[in-house]
């Protein structure tokens, strides 16, 4: 779906008026039977509450025009930019599907305009993503009809503002199509491919093959690897925008691209869900390109640790002890806690490699953050409350919502190993924190890190404001407000 720039909405024969709460009366509805519009929705209990959607037609000059008034809220709430994201995912939400192919929203005197304007164009684009290529038989009715929405009368604020905005929708349309592809179609090697257009951006690309991984001892990443047919691989995308020299802030995302639990075979319900184990690598990718697609002003990282995890006469056994890159060894007890044993060597040498100062890793990395958040946050972990407060503040502002666990020695200790320097999984309680834990064992003095549970983030079961079911883009928005808010001069 297009979203395109225009001077009037002469012609148009769909036509979307936004209106804020109460604002009914004042609303600029420019057309000629506008007193019976806001006749008619005031009828139908139009209040232009957030999201709210009234549409009926009209006749102007001659030929049906229909008339869609938007509610946006509250214009001065905190909440104002969320809001206007809801209202545009309503407004997409109602049409995709309806046989409307284009539509106009009228910003001519309306209560929002300006850069804040852009979270409304934002929901309208990300609501419209869909993926539906492998439909083949979809019904023509099921099929999104709307091709196009035109915003008349947007200022030049607007126009400047909303390429930067595209850009991070872009970033999140990214992530969920690297989410939601099956894993026979997304794995290591086709993931590396699906990232390669980033060098048109400008982003630098490394990708590591199994043998330098093995030079570089990686055995913890490629224990989980060697019992699929399917070659690991490390993927590193650098974006060093214009007059940044400073040290990158580097992130480091899970990417399980299937997650059978391996030897410690995952039960069968459900099991398809793996193939979005990936999730964090998939919003690390997303975010690198939102970045460059805006061409932020900060040195960034995105490091993806991309292994699939299967059964196999070749797979890890329980028991065995691996070596990771940083020299510290690891009893397997369970070869489903295999996401740590990933991220540990991605974040060892990413650290190697880049000297970061900040290192923030998203991962899908227990099912105990799901029994904790349910869907509403994600889990976060960090060793600084600085980067705690930086990150909590660029979460509620972007809209992807973070909630901060305790880490602690007294945690730490509960996964230290009678044969190794440590074992992969604790005791029953406090499955998250105990996996943090064994993350920060490999993050070095100095380094300001956090680590994000998205477990139950990725993947909706049921359609929500800014997404249908399926992928959600979660992290980019974060990521992407963090480095603005916080690398950007
Ligand atoms: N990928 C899973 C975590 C997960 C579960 C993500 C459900 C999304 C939905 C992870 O690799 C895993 O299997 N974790 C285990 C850890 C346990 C063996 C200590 C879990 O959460 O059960
Ligand atoms: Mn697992
Ligand atoms: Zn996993």
């Amino acid at each position: 779906m297009k979203i395109q720039f225009q001077p009037s909405t002469d012609n148009a024969d769909t036509i979307c008026f936004p209106v804020s709460k109460g604002g009914l009366d004042s609303a600029n509805i420019t057309l000629a039977q506008s007193d019976l519009v806001r006749k008619a929705a005031v009828t139908a209990r139009f209040k232009g509450n957030t999201g709210q959607v009234f549409d009926t037609f009209v006749e102007e000059n001659d030929k049906p025009v229909r008339a869609i008034l938007l509610g946006i809220g509250e214009k001065s709430a905190d909440t104002a930019e969320r809001d206007l994201e809801k209202a545009g995912g309503a407004l997409t939400a109602k049409f995709l599907t309806s046989g409307v192919e284009e539509l106009t929203v009228d910003l001519s005197g309306a209560d929002v305009n300006g850069e804040a304007a852009s979270s409304l164009l934002s929901g309208i684009m990300l609501r419209a993503w869909r993926h539906d290529q492998y439909r083949t038989k979809l019904p023509k009715n099921q099929r999104p009809s709307l091709e196009a929405v035109n915003i008349a009368g947007a200022d030049d604020a607007l126009q400047a503002a909303w390429p930067v905005h595209q850009a991070v929708a872009e970033g999140v349309a990214l992530t969920r199509e690297l989410v939601a592809e099956p894993a026979n179609v997304i794995y290591p090697e086709t993931f590396v491919q699906r990232c390669q257009h980033l060098t048109d951006l400008g982003v630098e690309i490394t990708v590591l093959g199994v043998e330098e991984m093995e030079k570089l001892g990686m055995g913890a990443l490629l224990g989980v690897g060697q019992g699929s047919v399917k070659p690991s691989r490390i993927l590193a995308m650098r974006w060093k925008g214009e007059g940044a020299d400073d040290k990158p802030v580097v992130f480091v995302g899970k990417g399980v691209t299937f997650d059978t639990g391996g030897i410690s075979l995952k039960p069968g319900a459900g099991m398809e869900d793996m193939k979005w184990d990936m999730g964090g690598a998939g919003a690390v990718a997303g975010a690198m390109k939102a970045l460059a697609g805006r061409k932020a002003k900060a040195h960034v990282v995105g490091v993806c640790g991309l292994v699939e995890n299967m059964p196999d006469g070749n797979a890890q056994r329980p028991g065995d002890v691996v070596t990771s890159m940083s020299g510290q060894t690891i009893e397997v007890i369970n070869t489903d806690a295999e996401g740590r044993l990933v991220l540990c060597d991605a974040l060892h040498w990413a650290q190697e490699e880049y000297d970061p100062e900040y290192v923030i890793d998203l991962a899908t990395l227990t099912g105990a953050i799901i029994i904790s958040l349910g869907h509403e946050h994600a889990g976060m972990f960090t060793n600084d409350d600085g980067l705690a407060d930086k990150l909590n503040a660029a979460a509620k502002s972007s809209g992807d919502p973070l909630w901060r666990f305790p880490i602690s020695k007294a945690y730490d200790k509960l996964i230290d190993s009678p044969i190794a320097d440590m074992k992969n999984v604790g005791p029953r309680g406090a499955g998250s924190i105990t996996a943090a834990q064994f993350l920060h064992r490999y993050i070095k003095d100095g380094v300001k890190w956090a680590h994000l549970d998205i477990a139950g983030m990725v993947w909706a079961d049921k359609p929500g404001p800014l997404w249908d079911k399926g992928a959600t883009g979660f992290g980019v928005r974060l990521l992407d407000r963090f480095i603005a808010d916080n690398f950007e001069k």
